[in-house]
């Protein structure tokens, strides 16, 4: 088996796509990863699917050009927006993106009520319609988009009285209706399943799917013999390097509230719709 050392890049609007490289880090913590933040234009959601669409290109070649092996779209919304495009544009790369985790939740509810959160492009998508219509048969499927949740998120506020209170009117009528399981469908949120599981209590269920993704991009990896199999598992700071088009000070100030690591940030820059280092 031969060895692949380039990174693995992974790209969100924001911080979000963290939780995805926390858990691609438990998987596979040889492995170098890229992570860009397009803290310029966070939040994506509220925004149309082409805009995010074109972001994602961009973010996607420019990944390519630094050499990524793989690239994990870490945001629900860019994957709604994007995912499909994505590998038509660069049929030499493998893509990981997000879906809304319907099919875990339709099969293992007692209750066939089940919570979705998510991003307003993410409903908006035909991923997700997709996702419910071959998932969801027979389960009622209640949606919240959760207005508000990604900005306090990243501005570190995990679990203040504004990030309840959004929280709160989210899951509480889901919550009369009858919900035994809430899927994760922004990765930003699983910063805040503390406080989500605080609100719905120990009997629901919250389904983070940054797991079952980390394990997925090792099962592409081994596929394609592309293991980073000369090192062995590293450091975060050895091993993540960090880029954003927003302020790499705030997110390096914001790291340990979300990864309980420190390590430093890089600046991009946006120059007509291409990515540059600043
Ligand atoms: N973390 C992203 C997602 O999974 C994007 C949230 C946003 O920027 O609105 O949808």
């Amino acid at each position: 088996m031969s060895a692949d050392a380039s990174p693995i890049g992974i790209f969100d609007s924001g911080v979000g796509g963290l939780s995805v490289l926390r858990a691609i880090r438990t998987e596979l913590p040889a492995e170098s990863i890229l992570y860009l933040a397009d803290q310029a234009h966070v939040p994506y959601g509220p925004r149309p699917l082409e805009e995010v669409r074109a972001f994602s290109r961009a973010i996607s070649h420019f990944l390519i050009q630094q050499g990524a092996k793989i690239i994990v779209v870490a945001c629900n919304t860019a994957s709604a927006a994007a995912l499909h495009y994505l590998r038509q544009e660069f049929p030499d790369l493998p893509f990981v993106g997000m879906e809304p985790a319907v099919k875990p939740a339709a099969e293992h509810t007692h209750s066939g009520r089940v919570g979705v959160l998510a991003t307003p492009a993410t409903f908006q998508g035909k991923l997700y319609a997709s996702v419910v219509e071959r998932f969801a048969r027979g389960v009622e499927i209640y949606q919240d988009a959760c207005p508000g949740l990604v900005e306090q998120i990243e501005a570190g506020n995990l679990a203040g009285p504004a990030t309840r209170a959004i929280l709160e009117s989210a899951l509480i009528p889901m919550l009369r209706q009858g919900i035994d399981t809430v899927v994760l469908g922004c990765t930003h949120y699983p910063f805040v399943i503390p406080l989500i599981q605080e609100i719905v209590g120990p009997a629901v269920r919250v389904i983070d799917p940054a797991p079952a993704i980390a394990r997925q991009v090792q099962r592409v990896l081994i596929s394609r013999q592309a293991l980073n199999l000369s090192s062995p598992g590293r450091s975060f700071g050895q091993a993540v390097r960090l880029l954003t088009t927003g302020s790499p000070a705030d997110l390096q100030q914001l790291l340990p509230c979300y990864l309980n690591q420190t390590a430093p940030v890089e600046p991009l820059c946006w120059q007509a719709d291409q990515l540059r280092f600043c």
